[in-house]
């Protein structure tokens, strides 16, 4: 049994990268483990901190992505990283014994420095709290002593630098307080977006959890296919089919997939067809998790007890937590 913690940032609705390369892997680990899963509204604020006024529905909209996929309050603990304000004195805690030059070189944090660089307004500087995001996310991981972090590949570099600091905390503070945690990938093949690049919102080529059926079905009418077949007829090549046939072995059990190759060869399926019935299979995934995903829509106040009893009981782990780590560094 794993004292496991992740989290995602408050960006808004949950799309199916989400779905299938982070929150599946949470859903099975949450049955015989101790998984603490948190908002990271925090780690959100440290590249939008210039437009807030969706802050508060972007965290109830992932909070609700996440309750409708099927983590399950009874198994996982929910809760908001703000409503943890031990996290931010940890964070302080940490940041005095890190090196500069090793949140210098994450490389996620350089690819998002980057992005934010070149985006060309007033708001494109780096700030002091975007530097701290990997030592913040190791406030996050040490909050809970967590010896093992679910998370998409995009973030593994961060947990390196969480090891680092964990072995740099205790043999400063000669203890073995803090456990190394590992990240867990999950095995699942990533998911495109429609376009063929890493699925995202900000490419628009996403499908989120939350769209209807017909926005789902009309958006992978969209997907690109083999682009060498022209005419309904034109032979086809899955395996140079760029979204629509990946989409199919994701979702596809072995003997569809088959059926979808084999007729894609020999040119009787045409790629308008072939998308349509993929866009029902998707839908035919989704349906349960929509379902639920509209009740929690209809009661909210339900999402909100989540959030606030997840929040209070992290809050009282993290205080033992904090208690011990003042100790071992000698505070007053
Ligand atoms: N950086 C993560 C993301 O962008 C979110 C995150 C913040 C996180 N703190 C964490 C993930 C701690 C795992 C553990 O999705």
């Amino acid at each position: 049994m794993q004292r496991i913690v992740s989290g995602m940032r408050s960006t808004g609705r949950l799309h199916l990268g989400h779905y299938l390369g982070v929150i599946q892997n949470w859903v099975n680990l949450q049955n015989d483990n101790d998984c603490y899963f948190f908002v990271a509204d925090w780690h959100a604020l440290t590249t939008k901190y210039d437009n807030t006024k969706d802050l508060r529905q972007d965290v109830i909209d992932v909070v609700i992505d996440w309750l409708a996929s099927g983590i399950n309050p009874e198994k996982s603990t929910i809760y908001v990283q703000s409503l943890i304000p031990e996290i931010a004195e940890l964070n302080i805690y940490l940041s005095m014994i890190t090196p500069q030059n090793w949140v210098e070189r994450d490389p996620t944090l350089k690819d998002m420095a980057k992005i934010l660089r070149n985006k060309e307004s007033a708001n494109s500087q780096i700030s002091y709290g975007l530097m701290g995001y990997p030592v913040l996310m190791s406030a996050d991981i040490m909050m809970l002593n967590a010896t093992a972090v679910p998370v998409g590949v995009d973030q593994v570099a961060h947990i390196e630098i969480t090891r680092d600091i964990v072995r740099r905390f205790n043999n400063l503070y000669k203890t073995d307080f803090f456990n190394e945690p590992k990240p867990l990938l999950n095995h699942c093949s990533l998911i495109c977006g429609l376009d063929g690049n890493k699925m995202s919102k900000s490419y628009d080529n996403d499908i989120k959890i939350s769209d209807s059926e017909e926005v789902t079905a009309k958006r992978i009418m969209s997907a690109i296919t083999d682009r060498s077949r022209i005419r309904r007829d034109d032979l086809g090549h899955p395996d140079q089919c760029e979204v629509a046939f990946k989409y199919w072995q994701i979702f596809g059990d072995e003997t569809q997939v088959d059926i979808v190759k084999s007729e894609c060869e020999k040119g009787t399926r045409g790629c308008a067809d072939c998308k349509r019935q993929l866009g029902a299979l998707v839908n035919e995934r989704f349906k349960e998790i929509r379902e639920r995903r509209r009740y929690y829509e209809a009661h909210l106040n339900e999402v909100h007890d989540v959030i606030r009893e997840g929040s209070e009981k992290t809050r009282a782990e993290a205080r033992k937590v904090l208690t011990e780590v003042r100790n071992i560094i000698g505070m007053y």
